[in-house]
């Protein structure tokens, strides 16, 4: 296993809910590093950049929409097998098909205000940490 960074987006609609602590707390328990963290409030030029490659879905609008809704915090996790570990912890992208104790069946409402993201692989990870955070930002 390598070491690896990921992005994680804590969406507006956890914010709203006050579990930002809540949702950091479980990735910090399960052995990731928050080695750059921020709250931003999303223009729809940046929702629908960031979203770009769901851009031919149904739900794009509706998507780049909810995630301007109000702030989020993005952070830059760091440890072994990052990316599949942050996926772990935040479970499945339905809130009704989480694993029990994930951070969507705790805090996710339905697929869409499913209250974090995280990147899905090495090369989204790298441009998805670029989108948001420069070098100097990041203290790993
Ligand atoms: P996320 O991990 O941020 O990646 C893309 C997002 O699109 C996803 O979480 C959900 O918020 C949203 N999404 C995925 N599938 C659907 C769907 N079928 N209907 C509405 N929103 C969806």
């Amino acid at each position: 296993m390598a070491v690896e960074r990921t992005l994680s987006i804590i969406k507006p609609d956890a914010v709203k809910k006050g579990v930002i602590g809540g949702a950091l707390h479980r990735l910090e328990l399960g052995g990731l590093k928050i080695i750059a963290t921020k709250m931003v409030h999303l223009s729809t030029v940046q929702a629908k950049a960031f979203y770009a490659v769901h851009k031919e879905r149904p739900f794009y609008n509706s998507l780049v929409e909810f995630m301007t809704t109000g702030p989020v915090v993005v952070s830059v996790l760091e440890g072994e097998n990052a990316i599949l570990k942050n996926r772990e912890i935040m479970g499945a992208t339905d809130p009704a098909k989480a694993a029990d104790g994930t951070i969507r069946k705790l805090y996710g409402a339905n697929i869409e205000n499913n209250a974090v993201h995280g990147s899905d692989g090495p090369d989204t990870a790298k441009q998805e940490i670029a989108f948001f955070f420069a070098a100097s930002e990041i203290h790993g």
